[in-house]
């Protein structure tokens, strides 16, 4: 069995560095205790580095939480400092005011507040993309998701482990599973939304910021729940047309003979009795389609990144790299087919 390079980084650009702590490096050094929670502040998959409007609001309500939260620990830090040290007095009115005041009536109108905050956001959340606004619907399978556009007009595309989506504009999820409870969380543009299976569930979301981001499963589905992540790129809308329209296209043909040999491999091995890839015999509907993996931006659910030598090796060892998985390992195949077979798949653009 190959032993199979282990690297998760993806080839996926990471999302335009912000500019969120304005302090110099020097100024900084004092921060280093708090820098791995400021660290969870930035980043692909960030919720507090909004990228779409409905996570802004959540970052928001997030902020007045924290805030809240923070006022009424202080208060009540306050009351038990107080309890502590105060002398013994005989009068105790001043006292009893205190603690109603900083025990009962400042952290009622504290959370009463952030309450309701969280409440009057709840309608907007829930209201459906506008019609005619774009379709998408994921289905969630152990370890990888299956996409479909679903643009209004024009015949489905069936696309895996990669969302695309034009910036500005609603886009409403109907998402579902094909076998146990996963989550749908793209931390950046939007809050999770369970995939539960026999059931649609939808989540609609407006990305507002060109960017890289990160999503994953947000629900413990498996052993390899933690392998189920996909990348998310919101571009500008011209370019979004133009990727759609690549993927609706059939799978181009083998242009050298070492790929013309890896797809005899790979209709010889059976592999299309699970995947498809339209425009060739394979016609499988199992497991994810492959009319253009080549061009994706990882390989096996973001595990990977998207080479001729992780093809290889994800082949090669699919349970090693992802437990639980339910594609076989070809580990029987040598050397040379493997190689053919990458520069096939590789190729599929
Ligand atoms: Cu799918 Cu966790």
């Amino acid at each position: 069995m190959t032993t199979a390079p282990m690297t998760t980084a993806p080839r996926v650009a990471p999302a335009k560095p912000r500019k969120t702590w304005p302090l110099s490096r020097r100024s900084a050094r004092g921060w280093w205790p708090v820098t791995p929670w400021l660290a969870a502040c930035s980043g692909a998959q960030s919720a507090l580095a909004p990228g779409g409007r409905e996570a802004e609001q959540l970052a928001q309500l997030f902020w007045w939480m924290a805030g809240g939260a923070l006022a009424v620990w202080l208060v009540v830090m306050g009351l038990a400092l107080y309890a502590a040290w105060a002398p013994p007095r005989q009068e105790q009115r001043g006292p009893r005011r205190l603690i109603v005041w900083g025990g009962v009536i400042v952290p009622t109108l504290t959370l009463t507040a952030v309450a309701v905050y969280g409440l009057w956001l709840l309608p907007g959340f829930l209201a459906p993309a506008a019609p005619g606004s774009l379709r998408i619907a994921v289905t969630g399978e152990q370890y990888w998701w299956r996409v479909r556009y679903l643009p209004s007009g024009k015949a489905p595309v069936e696309l895996a482990n990669e969302i695309r989506l034009p910036v500005g504009e609603a886009v409403e999820f109907a998402l579902d599973s094909a076998d146990v409870i996963h989550s749908f969380w793209i931390p950046a543009l939007a809050g999770k939304m369970d995939m539960i299976p026999g059931r649609t569930t939808r989540l609609r979301l407006t990305p507002t910021r060109v960017g890289h981001y990160r999503g994953a499963c947000a629900e413990y589905c498996g052993a390899s729940h933690a392998l189920m992540t996909f990348p998310v790129v919101v571009q500008e809308k011209a370019e979004f047309e133009r990727w759609l329209a690549e993927q609706a296209a059939p799978a181009r043909a083998p242009r050298e003979p070492l790929g013309e040999r890896g797809r005899d491999v790979f209709l010889g091995n059976g592999c299309g009795a699970c995947h498809g890839v339209r425009g060739s015999p394979a016609d499988g509907v199992i497991g994810p389609d492959l009319t253009h993996v080549g061009g994706r931006l990882s390989l096996a659910a973001g595990l990977l990144p998207n080479r001729p030598a992780d093809f290889a090796a994800w082949v090669s060892a699919t349970k090693t790299l992802k437990p639980g998985a339910h594609m076989p390992a070809f580990a029987m195949l040598p050397a040379p087919e493997l190689e053919a077979l990458s520069t096939y798949l590789e190729g599929l653009e």
